[in-house]
């Protein structure tokens, strides 16, 4: 919860205590550069012994919650009919609205689900943004994603506090000029993770379903963090200050034909699931269900995590469970700016997302500005982030390279786990590199993977500037930091 001290600056405080916790070591910057060249200057490919901070993601990596815990205990495993599963699909009922709830072991797997079922080749998926393995799936069964943002979404420094939104003029456009049979369905991803966890506004939302609606065009609502872009329409739309997160993730969740999510994220588990309220689309989805997951009753997640995705959900809607990641990345964000930094504008849900394109400027996006920047913050600091730039873009089937819209470098705050302190010192690294940010060049791939090059492709540093950057660094701070 945000707090304004009498000092007049407001903190984020955190609403839990810590109760168990994980030691972590702060490995000197030597091994930190030994580290990153084994891992082929890649943040994928470093060993987790050898980070500091690992703000790689915030998928699977947030604190779960005491009654989350407690609820794995008491599951109930069994292969079919498990008790966790109905404890699940009626925290669904409950909390989204929907009467059928299909657990998947992952979001990707429900984006594998809704391709074999719905997509076809020549097929057109219109959406306010892409993510990686959506792209991926949908490509795979033959289709184009299109993405269909607006102005502002890729300014970097922006004052639009809806940059999630779907231009309803450029979907008019999509669907006159390819037609509503070639579309299966229309998506909308809260918050929209590769350009910076920015948010959709209701109005859009309803705007969309309304249009989508006239053509037959199905909505489906990938609401992986559904709960902070519930905390964004709360902040942030006019008439939904007085509503509770509950009543807000209702009014989103009811607009959705299908609705499916990483549980990775908002509910703190592993896993993901697909609900709807289509016996249709339900009994279409669970013949591939059981082929590709698992029994409908547990989808390929393990039945203690169905049990504690139930509570996941149910605590996802509480203010302060929604707003705590929010709240440290505006913080971490704003501490950033006031030192000069670039970094993404509005903050958003997921990450503080630096803009490599504008910290790097010396570097031509050949060189993979927002690679390097990862790998640099991990030299400078142990902070683990993640490269969301051209290499997170696989080639054409020409083998071009297809540049990303942005260059980021995405330091994402798992919810709970982080303190202010961790926080500081972060932003402290951060603008040391920046100060120091001529001695970052480039990047060149050694081993280039076809698909999903960002996991495993291997770099190196061109000009050896990795070590020059420890080299500097260490002469600042000495060998131990
Ligand atoms: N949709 C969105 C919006 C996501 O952010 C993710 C995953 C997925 C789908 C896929 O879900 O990983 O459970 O299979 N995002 C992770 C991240 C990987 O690091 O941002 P998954």
């Amino acid at each position: 919860m945000n707090i304004t001290l009498s000092n007049g600056k407001t903190i984020p405080v955190e609403m839990h205590r810590a109760r168990i916790v994980q030691k972590i070591t702060l490995p000197p910057v030597a091994r930190r550069l030994q580290a990153i060249e084994e891992g082929g200057y890649n943040t994928f490919l470093l060993r987790n012994r050898d980070v500091f901070l690992d703000m790689l993601t915030d998928s699977g990596t947030n604190a779960m919650s005491d009654n989350q815990l407690a609820a794995m205990m008491v599951a109930d495993d069994a292969y079919a009919g498990s008790e966790s599963f109905y404890k699940l699909a009626a925290a669904v009922k409950d909390v989204l609205g929907f009467d059928y709830t299909m657990p998947v072991h992952q979001g990707r797997a429900a984006e594998h689900l809704l391709a074999k079922v719905f997509v076809k080749p020549g097929d057109v998926v219109p959406m306010n943004y892409h993510f990686t393995t959506t792209k991926a799936h949908f490509e795979l069964a033959g289709a184009t994603v299109l993405e269909i943002y607006g102005p502002e979404t890729l300014n970097t420094q922006s004052t639009e506090l809806f940059k999630g939104n779907i231009d309803l003029r450029r979907f008019a456009d999509a669907i006159k000029k390819y037609g509503a049979d070639k579309i299966p369905f229309v998506r909308m991803e809260a918050t929209t993770n590769l350009v910076g966890g920015q948010p959709f506004s209701l109005r859009n939302l309803h705007q969309v379903k309304e249009l989508a609606a006239q053509h037959h065009i199905p909505l489906v609502f990938d609401g992986s963090l559904i709960s902070e872009n519930a905390y964004f329409i709360k902040q942030r739309e006019e008439g939904y200050a007085d509503k509770s997160i509950s009543e807000i993730i209702r009014e989103m969740a009811s607009l959705a034909d299908i609705y499916y999510c990483s549980g990775r994220k908002s509910t703190s588990v592993r896993g993901g699931m697909i609900a709807t309220n289509s016996k249709d689309y339900y009994d279409r989805l669970r013949v591939w269900l059981v082929v590709y997951e698992g029994f409908p009753t547990y989808g390929g997640m393990s039945i203690k995590e169905v049990d504690a995705m139930a509570v996941g959900l149910r605590e996802m809607t509480d203010f302060s469970v929604a707003g705590s990641a929010p709240e440290f990345i505006q913080y971490f964000v704003g501490r950033l700016l006031e030192n000069g930094v670039p970094v993404v504008t509005p903050a958003g849900g997921l990450a503080c997302h630096v803009d490599a394109a504008r910290f790097l400027a010396h570097l031509p996006q050949s060189q993979y500005q927002a690679g390097a920047l990862a790998a640099a913050i991990y030299i400078a600091s142990g902070v683990r982030s993640m490269e969301r730039g051209t290499i997170s873009m696989d080639r054409d089937a020409q083998g071009n390279e297809v540049y990303a819209d942005l260059e980021l470098a995405r330091l994402a705050l798992p919810r709970r786990v982080f303190t202010l302190s961790q926080i500081e010192y972060a932003v402290d690294r951060l603008t040391w590199l920046y100060q120091h940010r001529h001695l970052v060049k480039g990047l060149r791939f050694v081993e280039e993977p076809p698909v999903l090059r960002f996991f495993f492709g291997r770099l190196e540093a061109l000009d050896n500037w990795g070590a020059e950057l420890a080299k500097a660094f260490e002469s600042d701070f000495g060998p131990h930091c």
